[in-house]
């Protein structure tokens, strides 16, 4: 009874490292896939199979070894053992939308703060939300006539909430914080980020004003061409939260994203 137990859990086992390499093979960039595991009956596969644990138990080693010095591959080995349902090969570059279709443009923007709304996208992955933010002042990699239009992922760096519970608080929101310029700052337990400095750590991404995060919030590098419409092109900074990868972890988007209708985000001043 034990035996045929543990022959299932290596057969589901041998299935998901199956699935995991019929995803990564001939992936295209910005292209949704659904993939089925590769047939376990054929010999050639099984071998792949086969390669890929003895490769997956070398990662595992190493993890131990590591976690044995105070280190975290333990949990990027972990992380392995889950495979994601779709990625990407690389960064997709993407057209942004508003929701009813119709191109974001950078010379006539449509929203501001006024009413606290807030815009969200998903880039790259369908669950990895972005916020569109069309600042004050100029900011690093902002695009637009003022270089003030910039994107954020929208999930918080220290346990991952999402808006509403994440968003920018304009000038004069919160008297005092970040010298009136604005910032970023989620509800959830108080971390704040900048987004007029680019974190000189971690790859960039917006910095860290107040913990308790300690990872930057990464940021999306926005294009916009001879007609000043927008593109999403890569992000930079620590991979989001909750994905060992940004480019993995979740579903794939297509050759544009519609940002949401504007969202009333839930706001209280950081203490
Ligand atoms: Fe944002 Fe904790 S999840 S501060």
């Amino acid at each position: 009874m034990t035996d045929e137990k543990h022959a299932m859990t290596m057969k589901e086992f041998d299935l998901k490292v199956a699935t995991f390499l019929a995803l990564f093979a001939n992936a295209q960039p910005g292209v949704v896939r659904k993939v089925a595991p590769k047939d376990l009956s054929d010999p050639k596969n099984q071998a792949e199979v086969d390669e890929a644990k003895r490769n997956l138990l070398k990662l595992m080693a190493i993890g131990g070894m590591a976690a044995l010095g105070g280190g975290g591959a333990v949990v990027g080995a972990l992380q392995y053992l889950q495979p994601p349902m779709v990625g990407l090969p690389a960064y997709p570059k993407v057209q942004l939308l508003y929701e009813d279709g119709t191109p974001v443009v950078t010379t006539s923007y449509r929203y501001n703060y006024t009413d606290k709304g807030q815009i969200i996208f998903d880039y790259p992955l369908t669950n990895e939300p972005n916020m569109l933010l069309n600042l004050e002042y100029p900011a690093p990699n902002g695009i637009g006539p003022n270089k003030t239009i910039v994107a954020f992922s929208a999930i918080c760096q220290h346990l991952g909430c999402i808006p509403p519970y994440i968003s920018y608080y304009p000038p004069g929101e919160c008297p005092g914080w970040n010298e009136d310029k604005g910032f970023i700052h989620c509800t959830c337990h108080g971390s704040t980020y900048n987004p007029y400095v680019v974190a000189t750590a971690n790859g960039g991404g917006a910095a860290i004003i107040t913990g308790p995060t300690v990872l930057p919030i990464p940021q999306v590098i926005l294009e916009e061409d001879a007609s000043h419409y927008v593109y999403a092109t890569k992000l930079i900074g620590p991979p989001v939260k909750g994905h060992f990868n940004t480019l993995t972890g979740g579903n794939g988007v297509s050759s544009s994203v519609k940002t949401s209708s504007p969202l009333t985000p839930v706001q209280s001043c950081p203490t």
